[in-house]
């Protein structure tokens, strides 16, 4: 049986007292049992009172990102170590937001996913097509492209520490999701790219997150369907309330 996740991405929001309250609203909403793993990725700076925050709680705090490189001279980032070394097991690699504003590319996650992997961290590693892509019928060589180059490099033995998040950039915070055929439709044909690399042993394994736009009205129909273990939740993920619903519709 694969994972299901959903997982919340707060993206540059919540300050401290802020992050503190969603968190308590979480864990009273969520219960103790609930239906699918839960992971939430505040902001760095708090990081470690997430930590605290839910330490008597089922639900795993992730970090939004991440430096390749072990630590040295650059200003502003943040390393694997420094992250494990305050509780920090997830990652989130490869966010379209990353992609775009701060012009991370497929080489470049590479070598931040084998950062993670070097300090035996989960990977939530996120990718997608944009409208352009579709548009021109490109999205399966994209989504296939962006695979291919920055994570079918891992080992075997890797693909216990990854999650998937397919996210079509052109749903992303637009209130335009993908319809669950056109998410059933990507997740089966990632799952076959892995499998034509991998093998079908390890394809069947991974969990693959569906991200953009998800919301408490939809989140039942897009996580019906057979591929779909989950999702990456953006915007919804702010609202305690529309979090536990689409954690639920699991
Ligand atoms: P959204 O964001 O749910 O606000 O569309 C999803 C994401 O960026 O992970």
């Amino acid at each position: 049986m694969r994972k299901k996740i959903v997982a919340g991405n707060w993206k540059m929001n919540n300050n401290l007292t802020e992050t503190r309250t969603l968190l308590s609203e979480l864990k009273t909403k969520l219960g103790t049992t609930p239906q699918a793993k839960v992971i939430v990725a505040p902001t760095f700076t708090n990081l470690q009172s997430a930590i605290e925050e839910l330490s008597s709680s089922e639900i795993i705090v992730a970090a939004q990102n991440m430096h390749q490189a072990k630590n040295g001279a650059y200003t502003g980032e943040i390393s694997a170590n420094m992250l494990k070394s305050i509780g920090i097991e997830t990652v989130i690699l490869g966010h379209s937001e990353r992609r775009a504003y701060f012009g991370e590319t497929d080489e470049l996650l590479a070598e931040k996913v084998n950062a993670a992997l070097e300090h035996q961290m989960t990977i939530i590693f996120c990718f997608g097509e944009e409208l352009k892509d579709r548009k021109n019928s490109n999205h399966f060589a994209v989504v296939a492209g962006q695979l291919t180059k920055g994570l079918f490099h891992i080992k075997d033995a890797d693909w216990d520490n990854i999650v998937l998040a397919y996210e079509p950039v052109w749903a992303i915070g637009t209130g335009e999701t993908a319809s669950p055929e056109q998410a059933q439709e990507m997740h089966e044909f990632i799952r076959e790219t892995i499998a034509d690399t991998y093998g079908q042993a390890i394809a069947d394994k991974v969990s693959i997150l569906y991200g953009g736009s998800v919301k408490p009205g939809n989140a039942e129909e897009i996580f019906a369907k057979p591929d779909v273990d989950g999702g990456l939740i953006g915007g919804a993920s702010l609202d305690a309330e529309s979090f536990t619903t689409i954690t639920n519709a699991i």
